[in-house]
């Protein structure tokens, strides 16, 4: 029994030894290979950190959970290396965004998706004609209600030509009946709304660009961004596994729906406390998505950050996630918690040491922390971010 455990102690350290030894800076690394680069969203990790975690912690056909799967990096590593896998995020949009860079598209429904392009541009070209004639004083171009029944905020982050082709593109989703097309189409779509509406350019806070330059050709651009998808899918299914992947909408401090002990691995990337506000940054496509921002700002751990308590609040979410996780995990296997640093309230939150001690109090050995981004800013505002690593007791 003492020569088994010492033979895992050693087995351990020489995971630990092989993956201190590795460059975790990874400046030139490509990182939007297969789904990965199908739709933006704040503060991904790359994909290097969960494929470099899940080789060396799981096994094939084990089952790991990300537990704040955001855009579902953890998930399409782990259908690449043949490991079983559950996303669990709280944001309607990760788990869209998700299920879909998961999904292989297969020939039939690329079909489908080639000739929706086809019939969308036909009702384009209609849209178009009757757009200029009612620049002559004609009807409307879009029936009015279709319009009225758009977030009320959706006409001032767009120029009215946009809300048009939008309203067009937007409306023959949704009469898609095959839901993996839908959704795949929708998550193109989605992808578009930031850059073709007023804001200003680039990511982090949304604010309404009164001299935003006019833009068109929404078609065009929603067509490109559709092949560009087709043609990822196609890279990622030469290498998908027939792993099974299960996205769950929900809150990870409850996760009543895993039971216990039944997870071999946990790969996870936090929130980073108030840094990242996504109902903010996402209002766009849950806009036009159906979804509402006040819910999912209210449901997020660390989302609502003008508030006086929200430190207090993100550390006893952040607990109660913590005791889910040792919960679900089997006891000897490993979680491994991707953290960075931000800055809130003119200070740096030092989340990393929080996690660290907080996991140790409920019952998780601390193994070992790997910085990156110290010397190169690779994480925009967030500088440093770190691997903690655990075994479950
Ligand atoms: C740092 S991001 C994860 C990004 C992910 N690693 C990726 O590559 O896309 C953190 C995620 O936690 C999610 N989140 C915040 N509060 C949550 C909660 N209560 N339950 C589940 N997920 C939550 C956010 O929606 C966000 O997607």
């Amino acid at each position: 029994m003492k020569l088994r455990s010492e033979n895992l102690l050693q087995t351990e350290l020489a995971k630990i030894k092989h993956l201190c030894a590795l460059d975790w800076e990874l400046i030139t690394a490509h990182t939007v290979y297969y789904t990965h680069g199908y739709h933006p969203y704040s503060a991904k990790y790359i994909p290097q950190i969960p494929n470099r975690l899940i080789s060396t912690f799981s096994d094939k056909n084990d089952l790991i959970l990300d537990n704040f799967v955001g855009s579902g990096t953890t998930l399409v590593e782990s259908k690449v290396m043949g490991r079983n896998a559950i996303g669990v995020d709280i944001n309607p949009l990760a788990c869209l965004i998700s299920k879909v860079k998961t999904t292989v598209i297969k020939k039939p429904a690329m079909r489908e998706i080639s000739h929706f392009l086809v019939s969308l541009h036909s009702d384009i070209v209609h849209l178009r004609r009757n757009t200029t004639l009612s620049s002559l004083g004609e009807k409307k171009p879009i029936d009015s209600p279709v319009i009225e029944k758009l977030h009320p905020n959706i006409p001032k982050w767009y120029h009215e030509n946009v809300i048009y082709e939008l309203v067009v593109i937007k409306t023959k989703i949704n009469a898609v009946r095959n839901t993996e097309v839908r959704d795949f189409l929708l998550v193109a779509f989605s992808s578009l709304l930031r850059s073709v509406s007023n804001t200003t350019s680039g990511f982090g806070n949304l604010m309404i660009n009164k001299n935003a330059p006019p833009k068109n050709r929404i078609f065009e651009k929603f067509s490109l961004a559709v092949a560009n998808m087709l043609q990822s899918v196609a890279d990622f299914s030469t290498v998908a596994t027939n792993s099974k992947v299960t996205i769950f909408k929900q809150d990870s401090r409850k996760l009543e729906f895993i039971n216990d002990e039944s997870i071999d691995f946990i790969c996870t990337h936090p929130p980073y406390m108030a840094a990242v506000p996504y109902a903010e940054y996402q209002k766009l496509s849950l806009w036009w998505l159906g979804y509402s921002q006040y819910d999912l700002e209210k449901s997020l751990i660390g989302g609502r950050r003008s508030r006086p308590d929200t430190p207090q609040r993100f550390f006893r979410d952040m607990e109660m996630s913590l005791l889910e996780m040792k919960r679900v995990l089997r006891k000897k296997k490993y979680c491994c918690i991707t953290i960075g640093n931000p800055i809130y309230g003119g200070k740096t939150w030092k989340l990393n040491e929080f996690i660290k001690q907080n996991a140790i109090q409920i019952g998780f050995t601390h193994l070992k922390e790997i910085s990156r981004g110290k010397y190169h800013s690779t994480m925009g505002k967030m500088k440093e971010e770190f691997v903690l690593i655990f075994r479950n007791e």
